[in-house]
């Protein structure tokens, strides 16, 4: 038995778990809702931040002072920067950074503030178990850099910038500081991407039409996960 946070940013990305556990409580906190259920032996909490850094931020440190949290597990979408992946395709991000925390004008790499290094590491065990149930279900699971930031990408340009100086293969944002958070308090986190777009001119328009299919292909993965830990 372990309570586990379930954290989307978007209502896409959690509603479909909600319909799937059909009975929940509601807990209104710090202007947002947390959802509490039980799941095959364990308590989970629920609950779309809402977009950004800040807010996913907040949620998490929410979910995991206030609700105890043991183990948080992100779902949700991403622009894919790496060509191999396809819209509707998962990434679990090894590694994560902020493209846009900028002290650059001092000299220091983007992504970088003194304290802090320019990646943040997942859970390798809550990785290495998101490729075993990938392999159960016979479905391809991508691992691979994700940078996060407060800006939707649709935009050739900025695309290749954060591709190249961080080897990014897709971007969000909310992954960094989430894991950022999980880090700091020692809840193992894992992050976990669907592809809505590629990033680039007319992102938006994939972006509305693939969101709410991408969201619920994330979300299952991860009750999935939930079964095995
Ligand atoms: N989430 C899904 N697609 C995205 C994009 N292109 N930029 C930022 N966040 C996203």
């Amino acid at each position: 038995m372990m309570k586990i946070a379930i954290l989307g940013a978007m209502p896409e990305e959690i509603t479909p778990l909600l319909e799937i556990l059909k009975v929940y409580e509601k807990h209104d906190y710090a202007n947002n809702s947390y959802y509490t259920a039980n799941y095959k032996n364990h308590e989970l909490i629920l609950a779309y931040s809402k977009i950004g850094k800040v807010n996913s931020t907040l949620s998490a440190c929410v979910m995991i002072e206030k609700f105890k949290a043991e183990a948080l597990l992100f779902t949700g979408v991403a622009g894919a920067f790496n060509p191999s992946l396809k819209i509707g395709d998962l990434l679990c991000a090894t590694k994560l950074c902020q493209y846009d925390l900028d002290i650059t004008a001092f000299g220091h790499p983007l992504g970088f503030v003194p304290g802090n290094e320019i990646f943040i590491k997942t859970d390798e065990r809550l990785n290495s178990l998101a490729l075993e149930v990938a392999k159960e279900l016979g479905i391809k699971l991508h691992t691979g850099i994700i940078a996060t930031g407060d800006e939707f990408i649709c935009d050739e340009a900025k695309k290749e910038k954060i591709r190249s100086i961080f080897k990014a293969d897709a971007c969000e944002m909310e992954g960094a500081s989430v894991a950022l958070v999980c880090e700091a308090l020692k809840v193992p986190c894992f992050i976990l991407r669907a592809m809505s777009d590629e990033a680039g001119e007319k992102a938006e328009f994939d972006f509305d039409e693939f969101v709410v299919n991408s969201a619920k292909i994330s979300a299952n993965f991860v009750l999935k996960m939930c079964e095995k830990l």
